[in-house]
């Protein structure tokens, strides 16, 4: 099989976003930051555990129609530091992004300390502090370690309360 037989595992897309050089195993979690769980009506296209020069297995999650906010790039830098945000248009790279290691993110994770404002019935955004493993919230200091950071995505993918 040619290399280009292997990059088309998961086919093109027209226009949207390219979320390649995932961690492999964390596709689904990409999902879930993005807050996509297929009742939205987007096509999304992944690749799981794919083979990778650069990571030997990764993953690879493609949005049609969609571009990603800052703070879902931030988040996403937590649980896949190695990712390239690719925009496509009309079937061209026409921008690629590192993801870059943030000072903090806001919004999408959720705290886990029940008695947090921002787990209050206030319309309070999530803000935590990017440690060297894992997150602090600035709120009330509760530390959510890296490898459990995926645990607290906000499954409504905005990590805020509903006004
Ligand atoms: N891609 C896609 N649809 C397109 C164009 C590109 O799904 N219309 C995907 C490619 O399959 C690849 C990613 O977007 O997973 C980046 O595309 P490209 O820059 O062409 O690939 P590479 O040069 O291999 O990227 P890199 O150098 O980042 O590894
Ligand atoms: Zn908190």
């Amino acid at each position: 099989m040619s290399d280009t037989d292997k990059e088309l595992r998961v086919s093109k897309i027209r226009d949207g976003t390219v979320i390649d050089h995932v961690t492999a195993g964390q596709a689904l979690n990409v999902l879930a930051i993005l807050g996509i769980d297929g009742s939205g009506g987007e096509s999304v296209s992944i690749g799981m555990n794919v083979p990778s020069d650069k990571l030997g297995l990764k993953d690879v999650v493609k949005v049609e129609g969609r571009e990603l906010s800052q703070s879902e790039v931030d988040v996403l830098s937590l649980i896949a530091p190695e990712a390239t945000i690719n925009i496509i248009r009309d079937f061209d790279v026409i921008e690629k992004n590192r993801v870059e290691r943030t000072e903090s993110v806001t919004g999408i994770l959720v705290c886990p300390n029940h008695n947090c404002i921002t787990n209050a019935d206030e319309p309070v955004r999530t803000a935590f502090a990017v440690l060297e493993d894992g997150v602090r919230c600035s709120y009330c200091g509760t530390i959510v370690r890296g490898g459990d950071v995926a645990e607290h995505i906000d499954a409504h993918g905005s990590g805020e309360t509903a006004l």
